[in-house]
């Protein structure tokens, strides 16, 4: 049989991670897929620059629309990243009626659905294993593996960046800013990266993986997101004490009234082996009715752990390229016509236990006054940590763990405390989740 003709849409990290699997594992991978896999050309914007693959035998264009038009291509794979002009160019290749593999978490979370209904009614496959948490083939998990349950819930550590900085400051107490700068020096930050500490990289990943955990269709807009930047050393060490880690996670949870989807720092157990996962590595927990909790590790992000994404997608379209679309599985995990409308839910529906440190004036019944206000709102105190004050120094730090609380009840006692005398700085609050 004549090999499969794919087209490359980037010839970077990941489409130069491509380039060196497919040449590397070429023979095995055509046993897998029953056919031979070969990228006939690819589009870069540089012909010349320095690059991790050989490209021989690769016809090389400086626009992309050559390997999106060209009739012989039957795969373009978009690894060029951002929403424009990747979009034009993902449904110009459905509309060309070209199947697509993408690694572009941003372009699936905010143009997923419109991109899916136009591939289903030109009867391609658009597949985006490589978008979510980098080499873990978590997509296949949940939408594949996994069919069999009903999901309740999915927290994973799905931005290596933001991991690495929390376990860079937690092993060595060193601050958020400086450990940044260090992240971004050794190359595996976003271009921009509020994208990472600001949660948005996360919320990108989250939106896909709630979409095909409960069958809803995907809601960026609807993420309730949180960076890490408030995080300090302090946090990390008073956690510590108490048995927790900080840890950058995203959550989408089954709820009685609708959906959580949020992406926090947060702390969890230090017993969880979540809670251990450290520097770039990510990690998913996914909590099926049947199949309990089940935990999915590995890199996030690089060159070859994407490529490994890109390319077993590959071998995924090529095997059922010929079969009818509809005995392929569907994008979303569930048929089109089954989505759900649960509802998001708003933060303050969304229930959390909570990690808070107060600086308050060291004199009495400042813990009582506190505590008071905790439990005018049915808010339970779990832990308490009270330092000695610093020889000179009339504020210390008041550290309390509650029980799980709705946040709007929360808002309402945090915005009291705030309002006592005796309460010298804003409260620092971080949710915690024990993952059970
Ligand atoms: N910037 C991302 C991360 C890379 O840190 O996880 C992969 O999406």
């Amino acid at each position: 049989m004549e090999p499969v003709k794919i087209g490359l849409l980037g010839l970077g990290t990941v489409g130069g991670g491509t380039v060196r699997v497919l040449a590397r594992n070429g023979r095995e991978i055509a046993r897998r897929a029953g056919r031979e896999l070969m990228i006939a050309k690819a589009f870069t914007r540089d012909p010349k620059k320095p690059r991790i693959c050989s490209t021989a035998g690769i016809e090389l264009v400086s626009d992309p629309w050559q390997v999106v038009e060209d009739p012989e291509i039957a795969i373009v794979a978009e690894l060029i990243g951002g929403l424009s002009p990747a979009k034009e160019l993902v449904l110009g290749a459905i509309e060309r009626g070209k199947h697509v593999v993408t690694a572009n978490k941003a372009l699936i979370a905010l143009h997923g659905n419109e991109i899916f209904a136009r591939a289903s009614a030109k009867g391609v496959m658009v597949a985006f294993e490589a978008a979510v948490a980098g080499g873990i083939p978590i997509i296949k998990v949940l939408r594949e593996g996994l069919a069999g349950n009903r999901i309740e819930w999915v927290a994973g550590i799905i931005n290596g960046t933001c991991n690495f900085i929390l376990s860079a400051m937690r092993e060595e107490g060193r601050a958020f800013a400086e450990v940044l700068k260090e992240a971004q020096a050794q190359g595996f930050a976003e271009a921009d990266p509020s994208f990472d500490v600001d949660g948005i990289d996360a919320a990108h990943k989250l939106t896909i993986l709630a979409a095909i955990a409960f069958g809803i269709p995907l809601q960026f807009d609807r993420v309730y997101t949180e960076g890490i930047t408030r995080i300090t050393p302090e946090d990390i060490r008073y956690a510590e004490e108490l048995g927790y880690r900080i840890k950058a996670l995203g959550i989408a949870r089954r709820a009685k009234n609708g959906i959580e989807l949020r992406v926090h720092p947060c702390l969890v157990p230090a017993r969880r082996l979540l809670a251990n996962v450290e520097g770039v590595m990510n990690a998913v927990v996914v909590k099926g009715d049947a199949v309990g909790p089940t935990l999915y590790y590995g890199p996030g992000a690089g060159a070859e752990p994407t490529a490994s994404a890109v390319v077993a997608d590959l071998v995924d379209v090529v095997r059922v390229m010929t079969a009818d679309p509809e005995n392929r599985v569907p994008h979303l995990a569930f048929q089109p016509d089954a989505l759900s409308d649960l509802p998001i839910l708003p933060m303050g529906e969304v229930e959390t236990a909570y990690y808070l440190r107060l600086k308050v004036a060291d004199q009495p019944g400042v813990l009582a006054d506190v505590a008071r206000i905790l439990a005018d709102h049915q808010i339970s105190i779990e832990a308490v940590i009270q330092k000695e004050p610093k020889s000179g120094q009339e504020e210390v730090p008041l550290i309390l763990l509650t029980h799980r609380v709705k946040e709007s009840a929360m808002d309402a006692a945090v915005a009291k405390i705030e309002r006592l005398p005796s309460v010298k700085a804003p409260l620092h609050r971080i949710r915690l989740e024990t993952l059970e």
